[in-house]
């Protein structure tokens, strides 16, 4: 069966291949209802952005939509997730899109489904694929490559599935990730440089900030004055290229992560960000179910 669990998982070509499909279904809407298919959308972490644009995306392709929360599922009742994902397969379901906390779990769920593909929509601090590759959809409709592309990720590293999927992406597709952060959350499992948010703001094409993530954090809170010593401020988008981008997975923490004024300004792609996460997860969608990726999880 096949998955979207992890960047890792997918090589250099899938990658391209999802941001392909995007643009044909985005250029001409040309997708075909699918027979009768069921999605059901897990989501046991508060979402806004993620949820709602499956949900749009799942309706645009003609699916059956089924609604799981940890308010009214079993899952209050003590049922894992496991055997929560194994009973929607029983009933019939063939797509189940999933947020929960705990990292990496889902991978292990994977492994016992034979008829149900799972999508990541964020497991804890691990990964957020989805958010990768739309991520990369908006960059890719800015710049004709990402060989070489200076992007830097800033903020809570230690802490976000987006950075971590991002990076994962990024260097594969031949891109140079720097990451910005304060050093109690960087995380040095991933090799990627340091450097100040002056240096990323005069060098980067891609400015990608990231919210705080104070829910996942076991103690310490915000790092001094966080906007002027990590943030982006009026004064550093100015001395940002003219053609650079500025990206946030969202939601935003106005006056925190980035001056306020600046999430509307010309060079934010950040609700352009939301807009293709609807042709994103289509394309996601149909490339799952047409069983077009490689990676294969075995018992
Ligand atoms: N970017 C993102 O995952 O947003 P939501 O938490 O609102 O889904």
């Amino acid at each position: 069966m096949q998955h979207l669990l992890s960047m890792n998982h997918l090589t250099k070509q899938e990658i391209e291949n999802f941001i392909k499909t995007a643009r044909t279904i985005e250029c001409d809407r040309g997708t075909l209802p699918m027979e009768q298919t069921f999605a059901s959308n897990i989501f046991l972490e508060p979402s806004t952005r993620t949820k709602n644009s499956f949900y749009i995306a799942e309706r645009r392709l003609g699916m059956d939509i089924l609604d799981l929360n940890g308010v009214d599922s079993s899952v209050t009742k003590g049922e894992t997730l496991e055997d929560t994902l194994k009973t929607l397969e029983a009933l019939g379901v063939q797509l189940a899109v999933v947020r929960q906390p705990e990292t990496g779990i889902l991978q292990q769920a994977a492994q016992g489904l034979s008829s149900l593909s799972i999508i990541n929509a964020g497991d804890g601090t691990g990964e957020h694929p989805t958010q990768s590759l739309l991520d990369l959809y908006t960059i890719s409709k800015e710049f004709p490559s990402f060989e070489n592309l200076r992007v830097t990720i800033a903020g809570d590293i230690k802490h976000s599935r987006v950075a971590r999927s991002n990076a994962y992406a990024l260097e594969k597709l031949g891109a140079k990730v720097s990451f910005v952060a304060p050093v109690p959350w960087r995380d040095e499992s991933i090799s990627t440089d340091y450097i100040t948010m002056d240096e990323a703001c005069v060098q980067s094409d891609v400015v990608m900030l990231l919210r705080i993530q104070h829910e996942r954090h076991v103690i310490g809170g915000q790092q001094g004055d966080y906007l002027q010593e990590f943030g982006l401020t009026k004064q550093r988008e100015q001395r940002m290229k003219d053609d650079a981008i500025i990206l946030h997975p969202a939601p935003v923490n106005r006056g925190v992560e980035i001056e306020s004024s600046l999430v509307e300004c010309r060079k934010s792609r950040i609700f352009d960000q939301m807009a293709n996460g609807v042709v994103m997860r289509m394309a996601i969608i149909q490339t799952l179910l047409k069983g077009e990726l490689a990676y294969e999880y075995k018992n």
